[in-house]
């Protein structure tokens, strides 16, 4: 923690804190806890200074802030939260981070990403108002032990927003849909592993927050989540529903997610079409469910394929369950 978080967390209590107690506490002068306070302030933190109590913490901003984040997390898996309003990809950020060697639960988070990605090579459009986060995760995982790591997260995601009231649910693999059918979020994971062992796994989530609905061929598209919910709140609850469901993926498996997975499956009993990367259709049929690893259990004619990855399309879009 840097010193202005220090300040921050000791203003955290009910009530004013003297810069001297501040000063004395920290170790600084009551100099610098003035610079810190008026640091706090500019970053939108309402500090009122009242003589003869002391600096008074009135209001936190809503803006997304990695200290804000860190605060409302209830896990202590995740941290240290780190990140700036912009950047290009918090994903590079976090690739680089753990390329350094940072620690298995570092987050990086954005409010704007310039050069955002998503899966299969496309583009995340990241406007301002979205929340864009990228955790690393240090598995003791083999690789091919690995794949199902997106569907947990995914699962995830669905039970912190559901822990806001939000409703949601997961479209197979790891896309997170509205009740209304929208593209609430979506999950890209990036792997470094030698053929024996992971070395990191880079989980990056966009959350589409607050924006108007925009059906773009390629890009994110949106429908608005609670209103009153702020970007911090989001982030939090997502961060701790991943390390559930991350804690529990690392310790027995996809198999002990599957059952509440399935529950939240918006896809399940629809008649699709799995289409390969490359576009190549590789099922046509009902979804019956997932198995053990994750795969998609596509029904047609009494025989069951298990589909590993692909893009599902709808065929019959009333057949969907609404989440
Ligand atoms: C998808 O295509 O559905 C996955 C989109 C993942 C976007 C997130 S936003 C945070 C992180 N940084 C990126 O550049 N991409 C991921």
């Amino acid at each position: 923690m840097s010193r202005r978080d220090d300040v921050l967390a000791a203003l955290r209590v009910d009530g004013p804190v003297s810069g001297e107690t501040l000063a004395r506490r920290l170790g600084v002068s009551r100099a610098a806890v003035a610079k810190h306070v008026n640091a706090l302030r500019d970053l939108g933190y309402v500090i009122d200074a009242e003589a003869g109590s002391g600096y008074w913490l009135r209001e936190v901003p809503d803006a997304l802030i990695p200290e804000e984040v860190a605060a409302r997390l209830m896990s202590d898996r995740w941290g240290p939260v780190t990140g700036s309003g912009e950047t290009g990809s918090t994903n590079e950020d976090c690739k680089r981070l753990a390329r350094e060697g940072a620690p298995d639960g570092t987050v990086v988070i954005a409010s704007r990403q310039t050069a955002g990605r998503g899966r299969l090579g496309r583009v995340w459009d990241s406007p301002e108002g979205g929340v864009y986060l990228s955790a690393l995760v240090r598995p003791a995982l083999l690789p091919a032990q690995a794949p199902p790591m997106a569907l947990s997260v995914a699962l995830g995601i669905v039970e912190g927003l559901g822990a806001l009231g939000i409703d949601a649910g997961v479209k197979w693999p790891n896309d997170v849909w509205t009740s209304d059918g929208g593209k609430l979020a979506g999950v890209l994971v990036e792997m470094s592993a030698e053929t024996d062992r992971v070395e990191w796994i880079v989980v990056g989530v966009g959350l589409n927050v607050a924006r108007p609905k925009n059906p773009t061929e390629g890009a994110a598209y949106s429908s608005d989540l609670r209103p009153g919910t702020t970007p911090t709140e989001v982030a939090a609850a997502v961060l701790d529903g991943m390390s559930r469901a991350i804690a529990r993926f690392e310790a027995e498996g996809f198999a002990a997610l599957r059952e509440a997975y399935e529950r939240v499956l918006v896809i399940a009993r629809a008649d699709v079409k799995v289409s390969d990367m490359h576009g190549r259709v590789v099922a046509v049929g009902k979804v019956v469910g997932v198995d053990d690893f994750g795969r998609l259990l596509v029904e047609r004619d009494g025989e069951t394929l298990r589909v590993a990855a692909g893009e599902v399309t709808l065929r019959d879009d009333s057949d969907r369950r609404r989440p």
